[in-house]
């Protein structure tokens, strides 16, 4: 008989920039499904109460501060500082969302060095850093694991005003690949998950705006994505379901990627 059933009963996973958002979204359907999820961002009272609504739900969760550019060995780092917490409260990560991202958008031509950099080191490098501290603890303690980058179909097309974003998410995809070909034989699988447009903090004066409505009216779909509408999506990666899933970057967009020319 075909098992239609997905646990994450065991799995530790780490959602990172949960404090708001699809973040927010991916902890409460690992945690559902199981997983002893640490939730981690820089807005560490948001964190709390999505720790408390994982709690209240059944769920088991924990929150820990995260700046994903903070990286300097010098300093306190924050990756490792989390990444040691998390395997002293409930052991070592096998699940890592790679979630925290930013965008600041500003056409090509007046895209500013602070701007350029403040978007890739958090989309890319950020998720670059967390993703190489996770597999290296993975292939240390010889672990199984998964890893899931969230990218964005602005990783597969470009839009107006997005060079710097386009390009970290692409990047990202890219990273995805590279990361899956060297880690899938040692039981470590990595993949992304490229949304289309879901109303978020990131994007929601603009999808409030008559600009915004408009530019949804045109895409296949005709309408913003629901947040439940990824939540297969990532426990299909997330879980055994995906076993021979790796490399894989996929859209969950409402077919916005074949939109017409
Ligand atoms: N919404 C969409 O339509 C859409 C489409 C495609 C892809 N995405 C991607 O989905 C992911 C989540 O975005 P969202 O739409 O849910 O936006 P959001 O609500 O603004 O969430 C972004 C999250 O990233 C965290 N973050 C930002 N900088 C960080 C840093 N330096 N260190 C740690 N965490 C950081 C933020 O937390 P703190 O401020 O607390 O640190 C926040 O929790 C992003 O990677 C985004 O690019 C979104």
């Amino acid at each position: 008989m075909f098992d239609n059933s997905i646990s994450l009963a065991g799995e530790v996973a780490l959602v990172t920039g949960a404090s708001s958002g699809l973040g927010a979204h991916f902890a409460k359907v690992l945690a559902g499904a199981g997983a002893n999820v640490v939730v981690a961002s820089r807005r560490i009272d948001n964190l709390h109460s999505l720790v408390q609504e994982i709690e209240s739900n059944g769920g088991s969760a924990t929150a820990l501060k995260l700046d994903v550019t903070q990286h300097d060995s010098e300093k306190e780092d924050s990756i490792s500082q989390v990444i040691e917490n998390t395997e002293n409260i409930y052991g070592p990560i096998t699940v890592l969302v790679n979630n925290a991202g930013v965008s600041d958008s500003a056409r090509f031509v007046n895209t500013t060095e602070e701007s350029w950099d403040f978007v890739l080191d958090t989309n890319l490098k950020g998720a670059w850093r967390v993703a190489k501290a996770v597999a290296n603890r993975l292939l240390a303690l010889k672990l199984k694991g998964s890893i899931i980058n969230i990218s964005s179909i602005l990783g597969m097309r470009v839009a107006i005003g997005e060079s710097a974003y386009a390009v970290s998410k692409a990047g990202l995809a890219q990273l995805t690949k590279a990361a899956a070909l060297e880690l899938g034989h040692k039981g470590i699988r990595v993949n992304a998950l490229c949304p289309g447009y879901f109303k978020t903090e990131l994007n929601a004066d603009f999808f409030d705006s008559e600009k915004g409505r408009a530019f949804i009216s045109n895409t296949p779909a005709k309408r913003l994505g629901r947040y439940e509408e990824l939540s297969w999506p990532m426990l299909l990666l997330a879980s055994d379901a995906g076993s021979f899933i790796n490399g894989a970057c996929i859209p969950v967009d409402g077919g916005h990627l074949v939109s017409s020319l």
